[in-house]
């Protein structure tokens, strides 16, 4: 229907979302209202329904839809093959989320969306549901408007992505005859402040453990056994604080082996967005950067490895006070890594160091959480540089090649699996609060993000 005419197909596209903005942000709130946990066992069940309710909705719109089984929470598969030609692209996103803990500091409920000056407020509105439905509402509109579809389009959502699931790599594996594409599209990732879009082509890697120190095999009275017994806090403290040194660096030997600056080039094309300390920190009620000394906190984010606690607990935490020694104490630890290093390698230091600070009647366990190498999308290739222009056309500015500090671990799977490269395509702001309280999606990266990506495979089309 649109052979003949690719642009006017595409206005009447485009039409057809903002006439059609209130249903499309009805179905993002029923997809906001299961509270899809991936990391609580608990919520399994409301992972399933999420999936379930995606793969409904797929169908209804006329994909070839299915939920499919791993040993973990299931993964939406579809595929609409309305093209006649042009590209086949696979976009892949996330159904899980985060938890939603303090929920003291929630203003509304995290799983009743609302809207409130111009945003959408629950928890996933921005990481990754709100960005999963721009996408879909694309689809949806395209094939009313134009009957068709401008490419062969797969789709791929996960429920794993915020747990550090291990079940995706081996799931592209298997089915990869099925999912190859000639290019993935994600759309997981941010904006440049609130107007300039972006697509993310560095992202860092990450490895999670999680460490118990045990002492005592019990309990104990801090003033009768305080002093002689070992306090597993302290030796967690100890721990923790010789990760790091005076000027920010990671202790561990060999961390920063095969670890480069970036290109000059690079750092200038950075330098040129004109993120300052100032503005990446003020937001959130900081001024100083506190990793490596002489980086910028751009450069301390998004191209220098890092290792960060997320949650630490031993002893009484409830209310008062209670003169305790106990008998176990527990952090979760994380590294960000960039490109050069080995995420099982730095596990490995890791742990050796851990090893060698723990007493000899003391013991320590690890839990390995998600391993993922950092990522760069070599993509200087024709879909780059067309979505690039269609995010320009929808904007109204030129958009930007960025990196980013978050982990995206498909990114390296694609590559790893299929021989994919993935564009990075989001619509986030620097505000959206993702994993924290609050969590928000403005109604216009949600609107605009349909309209860009209708924009996007008309321009794939194209190629
Ligand atoms: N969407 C984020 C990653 C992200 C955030 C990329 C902002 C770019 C800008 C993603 O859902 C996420 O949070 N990933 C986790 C992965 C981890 C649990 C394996 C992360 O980065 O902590
Ligand atoms: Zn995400």
């Amino acid at each position: 229907m649109s052979a003949g005419d690719p642009e006017g197909a595409r206005d009447r596209t485009l039409a057809q979302i903002d006439a059609n903005l209130e249903p499309s942000l009805a179905r993002l709130f029923d997809l906001l209202r299961i509270p899809s946990i991936s990391t609580q066992p608990d919520h399994a069940g409301d992972c399933r329904r999420a999936a379930g309710w995606l793969s409904d909705l797929l169908g209804g719109m006329g994909f070839d839809a299915s939920v499919r089984e791993t040993p973990g929470h299931p993964i939406v598969v579809a595929h609409d093959r309305s093209a006649r030609h042009g590209p086949h692209v696979l976009f892949y996103g996330h159904y899980d989320v985060q938890p939603i803990d303090p929920l003291s500091l929630w203003d509304t409920a995290p799983f009743e969306p609302v809207v409130r000056n111009g945003a959408i407020i629950a928890r996933g509105a921005s990481d990754d549901k709100g960005q999963v439905m721009t996408f879909l509402e694309a689809c949806r509109a395209l094939r009313e408007a134009e009957g068709e579809l401008p490419v062969l389009v797969s789709i791929i959502l996960e429920g794993e992505e915020e747990s550090g699931g291990e079940n995706l790599l081996p799931f592209l594996k298997a089915n990869a005859d099925e999912l190859r594409a000639d290019v993935a599209l994600i759309c997981d990732t941010g904006m440049v402040g609130h107007e300039i879009p972006a697509i993310t082509t560095m992202l860092r890697g990450l490895v999670g453990e999680e460490i118990v120190i045990s002492a005592a095999d019990r309990d104990l009275h801090s003033g009768i056994f305080g002093n002689a017994a070992r306090n597993p806090i302290h030796v967690l403290a100890d721990i923790i604080a010789g990760l790091r040194d005076e000027a920010g660096r990671v202790t561990l030997p060999g961390f920063y082996d095969g670890v480069t600056d970036v290109p000059e080039a690079v750092r200038a094309a950075w330098n040129r967005i004109g993120l300052t300390d100032e503005a990446a920190l003020g937001p959130v009620g900081l001024s100083i950067p506190a990793g490596e000394r002489g980086y910028s906190a751009l450069e301390q984010t998004w191209a220098r490895p890092s290792c960060e606690v997320n949650g630490i607990s031993g002893g009484y935490q409830e209310p008062g006070f209670k003169t305790v020694l106990p008998a176990k104490a527990s952090a979760k630890i994380s590294f960000r890594l960039v490109a050069g290093q080995e995420p099982e390698r730095i596990r490995a230091a890791f742990r050796d160091y851990v090893r060698s600070r723990i007493p000899g009647d003391c013991a320590v366990e690890f839990r390995p959480h998600g391993g993922s190498p950092a990522c760069a999308v070599p993509f200087d290739g024709a879909p780059l540089a067309a979505t690039l222009r269609a995010l320009g056309e929808e904007w109204g500015r030129p958009a930007v090649t960025i990196g980013s500090g978050g982990s995206i671990p498909v990114v390296g799977e694609l590559q790893q699996a299929l021989g994919m490269n993935a564009l990075l395509v989001g619509f986030a702001r620097d505000d959206d609060r993702i994993h924290s309280p609050n969590e928000k999606y403005d109604v216009d990266s949600f609107h605009r993000g349909i309209r860009s990506w209708a924009r996007i495979l008309h321009a794939l089309a194209a190629i």
